[in-house]
């Protein structure tokens, strides 16, 4: 399926085991993790037309505990990135609180090992969309800790947004072509067209199918932060193969907010999950969404959620680094609730919200507030 525009990346094992370790989830399986280039050839890059579309995914699979064999430390981020990634965060921190040199410490204990014979299962595959500017990288961890409930993640770049994309050739393209101006959308509306043209391509390469052609092999979901958020949205607007999607306290734009989301015979479902205090009271781009969902799509499956102690920082893995690196005294930016709590609590709310939306069994915790996650507050 995937074609020859496929270089597997070695991965890089690091042989000393260093002290910044991210928790390895404890769930039923463990995970391995290739990243490979994928080619678009028949797309100019919407960014720079002289060149087709390339791509770098994350692909984190799951493995049953039994028939992994051997767990590896595996870097976090290559030397080239985690420098941009320090100059960036000093940059938008506008402090020097930023422990420069941490980033290219940490490791991901992964499967680095399958039993041989083992028959390959296949999972549900959801996409995980990154937040405007920002690696793909930054989200192993939380792709890791989603995997290990049973679920294919695939984490995707978008070159010339993404901050810093770097290609197994060695080439690397910059970010940074998207302003984030919430009062002139029309760079963001291009990005997410590209987005959507991304996903879209990465879906084909992937195998997966449209219902009409495969029912069995036609539904995947889509889990956004901030920016991904509004691209997981805009992506199941205009691809139907995307039946489920989730926006981790994003801002929404473009045309789904007058459309909303659903066609008849293709029911989506899509769950809006804010910070505390970002909700469709506060943010009118969501209660927009609200009403198109209640004037035209009522049958729709959509809820609000909100998490207590949360801010925007806690849906990617810097939840989970503020914790490694000590830096969990500033709450403005990294949340009161730990990085393995808000870990535990986004593997057993995506389980259920995607065992629900693709494999049909029942809302499960998202039926209504559970004492065992009292964070966890049903906004609407
Ligand atoms: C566009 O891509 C070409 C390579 O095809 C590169 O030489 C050029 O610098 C790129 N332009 C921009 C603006 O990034
Ligand atoms: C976005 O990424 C570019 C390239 O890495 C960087 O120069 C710029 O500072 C970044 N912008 C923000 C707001 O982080
Ligand atoms: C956006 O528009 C508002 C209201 O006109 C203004 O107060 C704000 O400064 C603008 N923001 C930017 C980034 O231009
Ligand atoms: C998705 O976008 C493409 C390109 O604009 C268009 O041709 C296609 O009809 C759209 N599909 C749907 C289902 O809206
Ligand atoms: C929604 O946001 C508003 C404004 O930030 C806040 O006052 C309110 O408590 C929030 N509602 C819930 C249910 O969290």
């Amino acid at each position: 399926m995937l074609k020859n525009s496929l270089f597997l990346l070695a991965l890089v094992v690091v042989a000393v085991s260093g002290d910044y370790v991210f928790p390895e989830p404890d769930g039923p399986f463990r995970v391995t993790m290739t990243s490979e280039e994928l080619v678009d050839q028949a797309r100019p890059d919407p960014f720079n037309s002289s060149h087709p579309r390339r791509l770098m995914i994350s692909r984190f699979t799951p493995v049953p505990r039994k028939q992994c064999q051997k767990t590896c430390l595996v870097q976090y981020m290559p030397e080239v990135v985690a420098r941009e990634e320090d100059a960036n965060l000093l940059a938008f921190l506008k402090t020097d609180e930023w422990p420069v040199g941490i980033l290219s410490q940490l490791q991901l204990q992964l499967c680095c090992e399958v039993r041989p014979g083992c028959k390959k299962k296949s999972y549900p595959t959801l996409l995980l969309g990154t937040g405007l500017n920002t690696t793909r990288l930054f989200y192993s961890a939380m792709a890791q800790n989603i995997a290990s409930t049973g679920y294919e993640v695939i984490v995707m770049d978008h070159p010339y947004e993404t901050d810093i994309v770097q290609f197994p050739d060695g080439t690397i393209i910059y970010g940074g072509n998207v302003p984030a101006d919430k009062n002139s959308t029309g760079p963001l509306i291009h990005a997410l067209d590209a987005r959507l043209r991304d996903t879209s391509f990465i879906l084909n390469e992937l195998g997966v199918q449209y219902a009409t052609d495969n029912p069995s092999n036609s539904k995947v979901g889509f889990v956004g932060h901030s920016f991904g958020g509004a691209a997981a949205a805009h992506t199941m607007l205009n691809d139907t193969r995307v039946v489920a999607g989730v926006n981790f306290d994003g801002l929404m734009f473009g045309p789904v907010l007058n459309a909303g989301l659903g066609r008849p015979g293709i029911p989506q479902s899509f769950l809006l999950w804010g910070s505390e205090g970002h909700n469709s009271t506060a943010d009118t781009a969501w209660d927009q969404l609200w009403e198109t969902h209640d004037s035209y799509h009522p049958g729709e499956w959509m809820k609000e959620l909100s998490m207590k102690g949360s801010v925007h920082g806690s849906f990617w893995d810097m939840v989970l680094i503020a914790d490694v690196a000590g830096l969990r005294e500033n709450p403005s930016l990294y949340g009161e609730v730990t990085g393995a709590r808000v870990m535990e609590i986004l593997r057993a709310y995506l389980r259920d919200y995607f065992g629900m939306a693709l494999t049909g069994k029942g809302e499960g915790l998202l039926a209504g507030p559970d004492s065992k996650y009292s964070e966890v507050v049903f906004v609407r």
